[in-house]
């Protein structure tokens, strides 16, 4: 049977959006329970600035406080040196830059340019590899972005060219908003293809209009045999209004099962994780009172 790799986000993309401050001492529980659910990376943590992110500003603690299990890589999101060298001090396994397609979401996400925004991830990606930490690539908004509207195929590839170039080893696709649609994401796919195999690509897809799973076929087809999910469906992200969550990882886990893919999840596991990562959501809709986000 064939494998294929889903990459954990929820504890990252998903609780990034969540609006009660979630203690940390949650966060290290989900992290440790998804710990034995058979992933081999768990994306964990944000150094950004806690001005723009406030839910991610205690990503040392969470990193100090998990149960590393052997043979996961515990990942972090690193927008600049400064994230970098915070990620470093807490032993993420692998660091990821962040940059966009479009010059709207940039602006929103990053203060900066999609050029400008390179500029400041090439020191971020050379100082990953002259330390041996695995770099991965995100380019948001691959199909629509919620500024800008539909984006053109050719814009996604060169950003991943340029993330290619700067030594990611992997770039991840993200339809931040989760727009996207099968026809769409193909030919972004067709493009992007030209600049990277498809062992070196993943998926991140959004889940806004319950595509998502389609989205994961077409990609499928296309050769990709790494997606990204959210325990429990959780997330968005605060400077993409309307983005949902990212796919839930139990639904993309069953998805796969059926068709025959090996994902190596135990969903005994994963189903206690989901509804803990449920009850995180629902406190935060219940307990929330809004976190001073830039838009
Ligand atoms: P800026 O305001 O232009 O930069 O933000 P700055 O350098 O002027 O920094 C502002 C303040 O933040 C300063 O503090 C810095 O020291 C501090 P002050 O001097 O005012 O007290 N600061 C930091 N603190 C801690 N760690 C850091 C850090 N950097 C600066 N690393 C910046 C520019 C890039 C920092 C900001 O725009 C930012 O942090 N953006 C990140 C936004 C974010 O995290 N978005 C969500 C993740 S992306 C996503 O979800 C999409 C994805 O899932 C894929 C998809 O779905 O498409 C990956
Ligand atoms: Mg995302």
């Amino acid at each position: 049977m064939e494998t294929v790799e889903i990459y954990e986000v929820g504890p990252r993309d998903g609780l990034q959006n969540e609006k009660r401050p979630i203690p940390t001492a949650e966060k290290i529980a989900l992290i440790d329970c998804l710990s034995g659910a058979g992933f081999r990376r768990i994306e964990v943590a944000s150094f950004v600035s806690p001005k723009w992110v406030p839910q991610m500003a205690d990503g040392a603690a969470v990193m100090a406080g998990i149960r590393r299990a052997p043979g996961i890589a515990y990942a972090a999101l690193t927008p600049n040196l400064k994230g970098f060298e915070a990620a470093a001090l807490a032993r993420a396994d692998e660091v990821a830059i962040f940059a966009s397609a479009s010059e709207g979401f940039s602006r929103a996400n990053l203060n900066a340019t999609i050029a400008e925004s390179l500029d400041r991830f090439a020191p971020v990606a050379a100082a990953a590899l002259a330390h041996g930490i695995a770099l991965r690539g995100y380019v948001s908004c691959v199909t629509d972005c919620p500024y800008d509207g539909p984006v053109p195929p050719g814009s996604v590839a060169r950003v991943v060219a340029a993330l290619r170039d700067m030594g990611c080893h992997e770039v991840s696709l993200g339809d931040t908003i989760g727009q996207g649609r099968p026809e769409t994401i193909d030919a972004m796919l067709a493009a992007v293809l030209q600049e990277m195999p498809p062992a070196r690509l993943a998926g991140h897809y959004h889940d806004t209009n319950g595509r998502a799973l389609e989205n994961i076929d077409v990609s499928l087809a296309r050769g990709l045999r790494v997606f990204d999910a959210a325990v429990g469906g959780l997330g968005g992200c605060p400077y993409a209004p309307g983005a949902a969550g990212n796919v839930a990882t139990g639904a993309v886990a069953r998805h796969l099962a059926g068709q025959g893919w090996q994902t190596g999840l135990d969903l005994a596991v994963m189903d206690p994780a989901e509804a803990l990562a449920q009850a995180m959501r629902r406190g935060s809709a219940e307990g929330g009172h809004g976190s001073d986000n830039h838009d």
